[in-house]
């Protein structure tokens, strides 16, 4: 696909520094000071609705802890190898789910956010997207999970597609891109959509290592439109947060036709203590 002229700005989880993330007030937000695209993590319900939240566990962005009634829903699971104890929206219903407000996920980091906590409900996709439509922004949905979902009978690319086409959003040069963690997903998305996909590429492990190789970035580009990847991938820090030198990556992935979208840049990320930096980078 062509390379865009300016890069775009994507509002991601909304405008998170300013409202909780992943509600209408924070994509309002980030649609109100300008960005291009607004960025939706979906997660499924127990009745196979989309909706938006960074983690199918709540119970650090919303108030599910305070509800008396769903106190028996807490459990344990193991999602993708890693084992967490908490609420998940797939043991929920939508009207259920309806009945909790979200809260900051970072008060220590986002003080003036927890000033919005309790306001606001948890959105649907169908939401995020008939709000990106109405005032002409693209939308960025991210499949969280996508195969733990799969497991358990919550597919979440049918009622992805469903959405995004009842929202005339179905076609190449919509703006839309689709991304994903997980290869295997994009590749079925691959099957039955021509909607831009794109690979998100962690900052560490073996398996993402791989995928920004040459050889890897060929592999990419057989089923993906681009790379979403961790800022340092392309400019990687030294000592103290030194800038050192940019990779090539942008380069190698233009070389086979991959799009270069890179998170999270933002001021707040400056402003973060060492020690906070360390366990959680993309803040
Ligand atoms: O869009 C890329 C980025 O959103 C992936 O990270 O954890 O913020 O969803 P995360
Ligand atoms: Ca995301």
């Amino acid at each position: 696909m062509p390379h865009q002229p300016e890069p775009l700005v994507i509002g991601h989880r909304g405008a998170s520094a300013l409202r909780p993330e992943h509600t209408m007030p924070s994509y309002e937000t980030a649609i109100a000071l300008g960005a291009d695209y607004i960025e939706p993590d979906l997660v499924s319900t127990r009745d196979h609705v989309l909706v938006a939240r960074h983690e199918n566990e709540i119970s650090g962005t919303t108030d599910v802890a305070d509800h008396p009634e769903f106190a028996a829903r807490r459990t344990t699971k193991t999602i993708d190898g890693v084992t967490v104890t908490g609420w998940f929206t797939e043991d929920f219903t939508l009207a259920e789910l309806r009945t909790l407000r979200a809260t900051e996920r970072i008060p220590d980091l986002r003080p003036g956010n927890a000033a919005f906590d309790g306001l606001a409900p948890i959105p649907t996709f169908d939401e995020v997207v008939e709000l990106a439509v109405r005032h002409g922004v693209g939308v960025y949905p991210e499949t969280k999970h996508p195969s733990y979902f799969d497991s358990i009978g919550l597919s979440l690319e049918e009622p992805l597609l469903d959405v995004l086409g009842r929202h005339g959003r179905r076609d190449r040069h919509d703006p839309v891109f689709i991304q994903s963690f997980e290869a295997a997903n994009l590749r079925e998305l691959r099957e039955t959509t021509r909607l831009p996909l794109i690979q998100l590429i962690g900052g560490s492990g073996a398996a993402y290592d791989r995928m920004v190789t040459p050889a890897g970035l060929e592999e990419i580009a057989t089923y993906a439109d681009g790379i979403g990847v961790a800022t340092s991938r392309v400019v990687p820090t030294g000592s103290g947060g030194r800038l050192l030198a940019p990779t090539t990556l942008v380069r190698d992935a233009h070389r086979v036709g991959l799009d270069v979208h890179v998170w999270t840049v933002r001021d707040e990320n400056a402003q973060l203590p060492a020690d906070f930096r360390r366990g959680d980078p993309d803040g």
